[in-house]
């Protein structure tokens, strides 16, 4: 699905990201599903991180490496291995890859052949965004080749526009006033990222490409490891360790800064740059607590990492209706949180990770229209964790980039 180029292309990118030269925006659904291989979805998918991206260079002045939740995060851990609705037990969905989230006895039960499904979809997928991609659509120069019909309609549309004109306006400054052309205008990169949590899956597309010393996994870019099999003794790590794609570690609140320095010593020996991200996800309560010590102890290692915040997945709580969900002021807050404790400890947070989708849905409360509890029945669509809707996402990107221009408020 991807070539050793790529992967390296994007460790570098990486590497300038934690240098402060760049800037990550990591982000797609929690678990894709394989009903939602089809054009449409896709491509508002790539809208709306386009549209946050561009908000993004605007605040950060720096070029963004864009990549997607996409083309093979169908697996998924869970917290209970098994479900009980209404008196019967069943075993928990773990995503298309696995088994079904019908909550029957055939839906939930593993079925193999779904691996070969899963790898046709993300390839499907990825198939369909390089064409995209190719073809102009994500083109500088014509930005409402990716407008999305809501940003109209929308409370954030005039601050949106401004930063789009803004960066317009930078653009053919450069190609008109000092007749510069980057050929990255016209063509920007997307790169793929899934949890690499299903090990044979992931296993089966590893390969020494021709002329390289080193094993790549060649069905993403980017692999990450989620926070469950972050031990430094599991089958992940180990796995991990003999790739030479970049890597994500998911780091929560259970990890210690004895286990973290274990932890980059094992994936990144040689203090390769952009070899490794961790991607802290603690909650907006824990993180002031949890953070700092891990940021000195991966100092102390001596390894550039890049530290990238997923306010996502600490800040899930269930409505008195026991839904899941996560509230708009707490993922902002936890951002917030981030960008100061890095600047405290005189590290620097080089990117975001992010649960969202192009699509209207009703999953996270509050955000510009003030969504609550009675607004999450009318379109929670997501079977895992509830995701930022495009104006959430949207509206997280530009509240980052006004954050990022002008310094805390
Ligand atoms: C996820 O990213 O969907 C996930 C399960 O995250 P974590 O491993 O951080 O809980
Ligand atoms: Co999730």
């Amino acid at each position: 699905m991807v070539t050793s180029w790529e992967v390296e292309s994007l460790r570098s990118q990486l590497a300038d990201a934690a240098a402060g030269r760049r800037f990550l925006l990591q982000g797609g659904d929690c678990a894709e599903r394989f009903q939602d291989c089809e054009s449409p979805a896709i491509t508002r998918k790539l809208k709306i991180l386009l549209q946050m991206s561009l908000v993004l260079v605007y605040g950060s002045r720096k070029p963004v490496i864009r990549v997607g939740r996409f083309c093979g995060q169908y697996a998924k851990p869970r917290s209970e291995a098994f479900e009980t609705r209404e008196g019967k037990v069943l075993p928990a969905y773990r995503g298309d890859l696995i088994n079904h989230p019908e909550f029957t006895d055939r839906g939930r039960l593993p079925d193999p052949e779904l691996l070969l499904r899963g790898y046709e979809r993300a390839a499907l997928t990825l198939n369909f965004i390089r064409a995209l991609v190719k073809g102009g659509f994500a083109d500088l120069h014509h930005p409402e080749y990716w407008d999305l019909d809501f940003v109209q309609q929308s409370p954030l549309a005039s601050e949106y526009y401004a930063m789009l004109h803004s960066v317009v306006e930078s653009l053919q400054f450069m190609e008109n006033v000092l007749g510069l052309h980057p050929a990255e205008m016209e063509r920007v990169d997307f790169f793929t990222s899934h949890e690499g949590l299903h090990l044979r899956y992931e296993e089966a597309q590893t390969r020494r490409p021709p002329r390289r010393e080193r094993w790549y996994n060649l069905c993403t870019h980017f692999p990450w490891i989620g926070m469950r099999t972050a031990d430094p003794d599991g089958a992940h790590v180990e796995y991990f360790r003999g790739i030479a794609n970049p890597v994500g570690v998911k780091v929560g609140p259970a990890m210690t800064p004895e286990k973290l320095v274990r932890l980059i010593e094992l994936l990144d020996p040689d203090g390769e740059p952009g070899r490794l991200t961790l991607i802290h996800r603690f909650g907006r309560e824990a993180v002031e607590a949890c953070l700092p010590p891990l940021i000195r102890a991966a100092r102390s290692t001596g390894r550039a990492v890049l530290w990238c915040c997923d306010p996502m997945h600490g800040n899930t709580r269930l409505t008195a209706a026991g839904v899941k969900t996560r509230h708009f002021t707490d993922i902002l807050r936890e951002l917030e949180l981030a960008f100061d404790l890095h600047a405290a400890c005189g590290s620097r947070l080089g990117g975001v990770h992010l649960e969202l989708t192009g699509e209207n849905v009703t999953e996270c409360l509050g955000g510009a229209r003030n969504l609550n509890d009675e607004d999450l029945v009318r379109a929670y669509e997501s079977e895992v964790d509830p995701r930022l809707n495009h104006e959430q996402a949207l509206e997280i990107a530009m509240l980052i980039a006004r954050r990022m221009r002008n310094g805390p408020a």
